[in-house]
């Protein structure tokens, strides 16, 4: 009789080991993205893996997928609410049917710097951008820079009507879409790894990026010269699915929101750097870069800024005014 409560209680104690073994397995969180690693949100991944690994190496595992190897941008946000990829940070401009008050962040010339941005992102109102999507099962948890845009394409664009009848690749925004149709030039939605080809073979004459984007995917070498116009910015939402985060036990949603922290950071303090560094490296391989002067650029903001009153009744001029307001104080 010992003999066989003994035996039990060694099962029992067995089993509830290994039930608390299967609790504790970690979970995998795959994260897709569509740039370099070596760019600002590349980085910002790499560093939120790596804080991951290091500080609860028991409860989650972070992967991160660069280059568009899991998803394009088009396609991640599909896969999220299917559980297929966990968390992903797609640019502001790729959010248009799931909300249309990201369209802030695409007005051209809204935004005077990075830093205007960021006050923006981190007031009320951007806070409060983050729960924009929630009623369609995303969840935005951090805001990650890329920085401000510059224009290209197979000829010199130094006025407004040098972009008259050329063809540019956007991203899913119809801001963008009506801010080169401003210019009479022909705007193309198209995903982010079909750029370079599209630009080499002559399917769109131009485009518009960070200089960290046009450097690490080369999209100078089939340019004709860079125009440094800062004309709109390309930031990025770190984004989930409300299931699966509200799923996670606390203790894991905790430290994975340390982790996320401490990356954002990291990639928000290096951003502008990286694109300093491309640009230079831009330069350095012989490629032009043409900046323009105060009057040439008025010239550009007098063209596009008109897209602005298009836009104002899906933003809300809330949003609008509270963008504005973060300028002025850099
Ligand atoms: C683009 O499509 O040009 C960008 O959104 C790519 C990126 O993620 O920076």
């Amino acid at each position: 009789m010992m003999k066989s409560t003994t035996t039990f209680l060694f099962s029992a104690a067995l089993l509830g080991l290994a039930a608390g073994a299967a609790q504790a397995a970690p979970v995998t969180i795959k994260f897709s993205h569509v740039v370099a690693a070596n760019t600002p949100k590349g980085e910002a991944a790499e560093n939120f893996r790596q804080c991951v690994a290091d500080s609860m190496p028991d409860k989650a595992v972070v992967e991160v997928y660069p280059n568009s190897q899991l998803y394009d941008d088009d396609k991640v946000l599909q896969a999220m609410l299917l559980g297929d990829v966990q968390m992903a940070a797609p640019s502001l401009s790729k959010f248009e049917q799931y909300t249309k008050q990201y369209r802030v962040f695409d007005l051209p010339f809204l935004f005077d710097d990075i830093k205007a941005v960021d006050r923006f992102q981190l007031g009320e109102t951007g806070q409060g951008l983050l729960k924009a999507m929630q009623d369609v099962g995303y969840l935005g948890l951090a805001y990650w820079h890329n920085g401000m845009k510059q224009l290209s394409a197979n000829k010199p664009l130094l006025k407004p009507e040098d972009a008259k009848g050329l063809k540019f690749r956007i991203q899913e925004s119809d801001v963008l879409e009506a801010q080169f149709k401003a210019l009479g030039a022909n705007p193309q939605k198209m995903a982010f790894g079909e750029v370079y080809g599209a630009l080499q073979q002559g399917v769109v004459d131009g485009q518009e990026n960070t200089y960290s984007n046009i450097y690490t995917k080369k999209f100078y070498e089939v340019q004709d010269g860079i125009t440094e116009s800062n004309h709109g910015v390309l930031d990025y939402l770190v984004v989930t699915s409300a299931d699966f985060w509200d799923g996670l036990d606390d203790d894991v949603r905790e430290g994975l929101t340390t982790c996320l922290t401490q990356a954002t950071k990291f990639g928000n303090d290096k951003a502008q750097a990286l694109n300093d560094e491309a640009k230079s490296k831009i330069e350095a391989a012989g490629t032009e870069i043409r900046v323009l002067d105060d009057a040439q650029r008025q010239l550009w903001v007098d063209a596009m800024k008109p897209v602005w009153s298009e836009f104002e009744g899906d933003i809300g001029k809330d949003v609008m005014d509270a963008a504005q307001a973060a300028n002025g104080a850099s």
